[in-house]
């Protein structure tokens, strides 16, 4: 079961808070932490996709005829690199048909700032885009609102966060800009750092995911 308050979502399924807490342990070695991220990033996907527009569509079953839907969104898979690759693989498993734009930004560690060194996104899109920005941590808030920009100056109407853990700043920021962007994570957490990082939190998602 998901609680849901205005945008946002924490999903707070048995087996996406098992998951959780096994990937905030330290002592997690990164290729665990890869698989077990992974299996979270199906669920939060999965969750985050529920309002995936259908159609109702035919089908034939050994037995007979039956009435099922099939989708019609434009999905667009926005991973902000390093860590939202790991949301990324597992989205494209769910929606093989999805356009992925990978969208380049690190912070700067001193004045935890975004910094966007990749972004390479079409003139337009169309008007029923659903676009899913990944990133595992939501942290000042600074990757998100940089990320979700490119696509809101684009016109694009539906716009989706999903993350593992949110702090309280990041969503504040994120909902001041974007109040109508849907956020769906694991947790929300109790505050950032002297150095911006999310307390309890799971330490540097890409170099706990990529081993560095
Ligand atoms: C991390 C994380 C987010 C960002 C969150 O990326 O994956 O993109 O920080 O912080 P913010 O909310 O304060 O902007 P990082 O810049 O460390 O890059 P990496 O994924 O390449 O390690
Ligand atoms: N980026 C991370 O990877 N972790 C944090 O806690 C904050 C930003």
């Amino acid at each position: 079961m998901t609680s849901t308050t205005t945008r946002i979502q924490v999903c707070d399924h048995p087996l996406v808070q098992n998951l959780l807490t096994k990937i905030r342990d330290y002592q997690t070695p990164s290729g665990e932490f890869r698989r077990l991220a992974s299996e979270m990033s199906h669920y939060l996907v999965y969750e985050a996709m529920r309002d995936l527009s259908t159609r109702p569509a035919g089908v034939e079953t050994p037995v007979g005829p039956a009435t099922g839907v099939v989708l019609t969104d434009y999905v667009i898979l926005a991973p902000v690199l390093r860590a939202g690759l790991i949301l990324a693989e597992a989205a494209q498993q769910l929606f093989p048909n999805s356009r992925i734009y990978h969208i380049g930004l690190r912070r700067d560690e001193a004045t935890l700032q975004a910094i966007s060194y990749y972004a390479k996104l079409p003139e337009a899109l169309p008007s029923e885009s659903n676009v899913y920005v990944l990133d595992p941590m939501l942290a000042t808030g600074g990757s998100a609102v940089a990320a979700i920009s490119l696509f809101n100056e684009l016109g694009v109407k539906s716009i989706h966060l999903v993350s593992f853990v949110a702090a309280p700043e990041g969503i504040k920021k994120v909902q001041a800009k974007f109040p109508h962007v849907m956020i769906t994570t694991g947790a929300i957490d109790d505050h950032l750092n002297e150095h911006g990082y999310i307390v309890p939190g799971l330490g540097d998602a890409g170099d706990r995911i990529f081993g560095t």
